[in-house]
């Protein structure tokens, strides 16, 4: 070996994924797209960004090869890794599609890293650990983590032989990292001796037991990733859905309603703010029932999905508006501002009037809202002030509020 070996990876994109064929109408699991490109595409991006990364070796389905070659040639040309790199063909289990990798590295190789292209969230820094334990010596390197369920062994009738020490068990991952020459002997001797594993590592443990000065240093554990799960059952695919880029916007309501006065002559309701009566308050003139409030929130909803103005939905000239819950008003633009992929997120009200004093009242209306549009108590603001006497506020003739909803709006609505 010579003195800086290089370091290759080899990955696994032959198997057939029967346990999710159903799921994907026969679709390999590894050609599944992830944010727009093949799954296998992604790992293969984390492993070139390592700077220790000299060359990749694809193992593709034999029956796909000249395809998936094509596709890959495509990607590369899109987005160049920088790195050599070679397809080859797989074989029936796992182990016969990594032996066919092997076989694909070039002689300068020294060191390879085996992962699943079924595993697309290998971090880098899960990767650096791997590399850096190969240089400290091990033989192997495989990432690993705690075992959280109890775990029994069976014989083939389901009855419980033994229970296994679960502080000494570890579920383990890719990508396995090795040295090439351990790696390549394990697999020869799995091939006479017809070993049958699931990992490359246990190739290597069983060299180790059998001789022990072939597999110097042995296999060793670092710590793994929740997040680097295999994708291999239907419940796994949620994984792959793509997030829906989400954008932050704000809508803005105003609103006014003039205190009734002796000498006038239209419907006149009990004062009513977020929903909440306010006793002893000034009657208000409204078509609806009158609060100013829900009126700007409503407004102010709209405002964040393009929605137009409370006008335009309940226009105060319409029978059935007369008199109505303003709570309808702000419900039904949420509902519209939900059918717009516009989720709100917190509110914030101002009330600005002279009288009544609505200190008291503060914490009820925030209630109310914070029932009325499902958000938690923090996403809701209310304020009250007066106007220090001056303007119609201040002449105690009338009532304003103003009214800020931020939200998070689907990318895809905002076109
Ligand atoms: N793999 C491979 N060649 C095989 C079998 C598996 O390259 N003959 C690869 C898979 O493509 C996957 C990884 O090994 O990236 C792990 O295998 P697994 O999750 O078992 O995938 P499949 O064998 O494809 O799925 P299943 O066992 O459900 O058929
Ligand atoms: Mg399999």
């Amino acid at each position: 070996m010579s003195a800086s070996p290089e370091t290759w990876a080899v990955l696994l994109a032959a198997g057939s994924g029967t346990r999710l064929a159903e799921a994907t109408e026969g679709r390999r699991k590894q050609f599944l797209p992830l944010d727009g490109a093949p799954l296998y595409w992604r790992s293969a991006r984390t492993l070139a960004a390592l700077p220790a990364l000299r060359g990749l070796v694809f193992v593709f389905p034999e029956s796909e090869l000249e395809q998936r070659e094509a596709e890959l040639r495509e990607w590369m040309q899109r987005v160049p890794l920088g790195l050599p790199w070679q397809a080859v063909p797989g074989g029936k289990r796992r182990q016969d599609s990594v032996r066919h990798g092997l076989r694909a590295l070039p002689r300068e190789c020294g060191r390879v890293l085996v992962h699943d292209a079924a595993r697309p969230f290998a971090s880098p820094a899960l990767i650096l650990r791997v590399l850096n334990a190969l240089e400290q010596g091990a033989s192997g390197v495989v990432p690993g983590l705690a075992v959280t369920d109890t775990i029994k062994s069976v014989d083939c009738a389901e009855q419980v032989l033994t229970t296994l020490d679960r502080a000494a068990l570890r579920a383990v991952q890719t990508p396995q990292g090795f040295d090439r020459s351990v790696l390549e002997t394990a697999h020869e001797q799995a091939l006479t001796h017809e070993w049958d594993v699931t990992d490359d590592a246990s190739m290597v443990e069983r060299l180790a037991e059998q001789t022990p000065h072939a597999a110097p240093g042995g296999v060793v554990v670092v710590p793994g990733e929740e997040i680097n799960m295999k994708i291999t059952t239907p419940a796994d695919l949620e994984r792959l859905r793509p997030q829906q880029p989400r954008q932050a916007v704000t809508g803005f309501g105003y609103d006014v309603h003039r205190y009734a006065g002796e000498t006038d002559t239209g419907p006149v309701r009990s004062m009513v703010l977020g929903g909440v009566p306010i006793p002893q308050a000034p009657g208000v003139l409204a078509h609806s029932d009158g609060d100013v409030l829900l009126h700007a929130l409503t407004d102010a909803i709209l405002g964040c999905c393009g929605g137009g103005d409370i006008g335009d939905h309940f226009p105060d000239n319409a029978e059935e508006n007369e008199n109505r819950s303003s709570a309808v008003f702000v419900k039904e633009a949420q509902a519209l501002a939900r059918q717009r992929g516009t989720r709100i997120v917190s509110v914030d009200l101002t009330v600005i009037a002279q009288i009544p004093r609505l200190g008291p009242h503060k914490e009820h209306l925030r209630e109310n809202v914070a029932r009325l549009l499902e958000l938690p108590m923090a996403c809701v603001n209310i304020k009250a002030t007066t106007e220090e006497h001056l303007g119609f506020t201040g002449e105690k003739r009338g009532i304003k509020a103003v009214a800020l909803v931020s939200a998070l709006r689907d990318a895809d609505c905002m076109q």
